[in-house]
């Protein structure tokens, strides 16, 4: 009996599996409404048998994206271009998620596919924000901008965007939201010590810090169904001296278990130039630390980073240290992994693939 292709219950949502795509930037929005990029994307993977499927970082406002091309949730039309993308994703008995965010100081970006450097105000990018207001990257070549660093009032204005972000992926009808703070977005930024130096109620020890990604998480959880999941993904490594660690993850995680967050996605860096976020050559650590978050914070994990092997996702579940394994790069070569992965590991075969091919090819 396979331990992948066990069902896993959270709330009112059933996931048929433990595999799961991880988010990953699509670049084909245009004013962050979705394409049919996007419903061929997240619809193959749904075809392919993904228990769970996280559509791309979601900005909750226009300058809350990373490039110009990034998806969005601030408006109704962004919300009904993604209704059907979802309604055919969960007709195949996936889990649809969405992960919400704010760029923060890394925003203003050409999209990756076109380099990534920053992108003046005057070519069409925007002025970005920050806990405090050095760039990025300053003695970089890619021209990172220095941000603005955010008012308190601002600080709550982009709270409130979160929640009108959660509430339009309610209406959407996502059944998992996740809350990016990793990678050195906003929300990261605020929780960093490489980052936060302020001196206000935001800024300080790790409590203070937190404080902005557990006032969104109660705003968002407010107004986020019960019975629907309320996922975080942090970077539980920093990779960079004198940066957040495990255990100081660990400590957030039970925060975030106070105020009814019920899975932690664990990723790792991003904050800093030297340390490289999501795609790093640290990124195969990942899924060990992924454990002991899951230990030490007493919520489920998923853990993801490297992640190619079915008998390596296997073992993270059977050994209990993740809950959901999410694939990145590897779903990208493969949507039918999940297919793959079930007759690597001798589980059935025949329900993973949606109908239409699992009856002439799943036995
Ligand atoms: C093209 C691309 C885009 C990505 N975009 C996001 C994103 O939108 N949000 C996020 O949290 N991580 C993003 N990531 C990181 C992935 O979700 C994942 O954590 C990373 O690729 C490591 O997993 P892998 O080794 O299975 O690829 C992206 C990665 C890639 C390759």
């Amino acid at each position: 009996m396979s331990a992948l292709f066990s069902n896993l219950n959270i709330k009112n949502v059933k996931f048929k599996n433990r595999v799961g795509m991880s988010p990953m930037c699509q670049y084909s929005s245009v004013d962050g409404v979705a394409s049919d990029w996007h419903m061929v994307h997240l619809g193959a993977r749904a075809v392919g048998g993904a228990g769970l499927i996280m559509a791309e970082c979601t900005a909750v406002s226009p300058t809350g994206r990373i490039s110009n091309g990034c998806a969005g949730l601030w408006n109704e039309q962004q919300a009904e271009r993604l209704a059907p993308i979802v309604a055919f994703q969960k007709s195949f008995g996936a889990v649809a998620g969405t992960q919400i965010s704010h760029s923060g100081r890394k925003g203003s970006a050409a999209t990756a596919l076109e380099g990534g450097s920053h992108i003046a105000e005057s070519d069409g990018g925007w002025a970005t924000v920050s806990p405090t207001g050095e760039a990025f990257d300053p003695d970089g070549t890619r021209l990172w901008k220095a941000p603005r660093a955010l008012t308190t009032d601002e600080v709550s204005e982009i709270q409130g965007q979160f929640v009108a972000s959660a509430k339009l992926a309610d209406q959407v009808g996502y059944d998992l939201l996740e809350v990016h703070c990793a990678h050195g977005y906003l929300l990261h930024s605020f929780l960093t010590p490489l980052v936060n130096q302020r001196a206000d109620a935001y800024g300080g020890d790790l409590r203070a810090r937190a404080r902005m990604l557990l006032e969104t998480v109660e705003k968002v959880r407010a107004v986020w169904p019960e019975g629907k999941v309320l996922a975080v993904r942090l970077s539980v490594d920093d990779f960079a001296e004198g940066g957040l660690t495990t255990q100081d993850i660990a400590q957030v995680g039970q925060w975030l278990k106070e105020r009814g967050v019920d899975i932690l996605d664990c990723s790792a860096g991003g904050a800093v130039p030297a340390a490289r976020g999501a795609i790093g050559n640290r990124t195969a650590e990942q899924p060990r630390l992924a454990g002991e978050v899951r230990q030490g914070s007493g919520l489920p994990v998923m853990a993801v980073g490297g992640i190619t092997d079915p008998h390596h996702a296997e073992e993270l579940v059977a050994s209990e240290t993740a809950d959901i394994v999410l694939l990145g790069r590897e779903m990208m070569r493969d949507p039918h992994w999940p297919f793959r992965a079930a007759k690597t590991l001798e589980a059935e075969t025949r329900h993973v693939l949606a109908e239409q091919y699992g009856f002439f090819v799943g036995g």
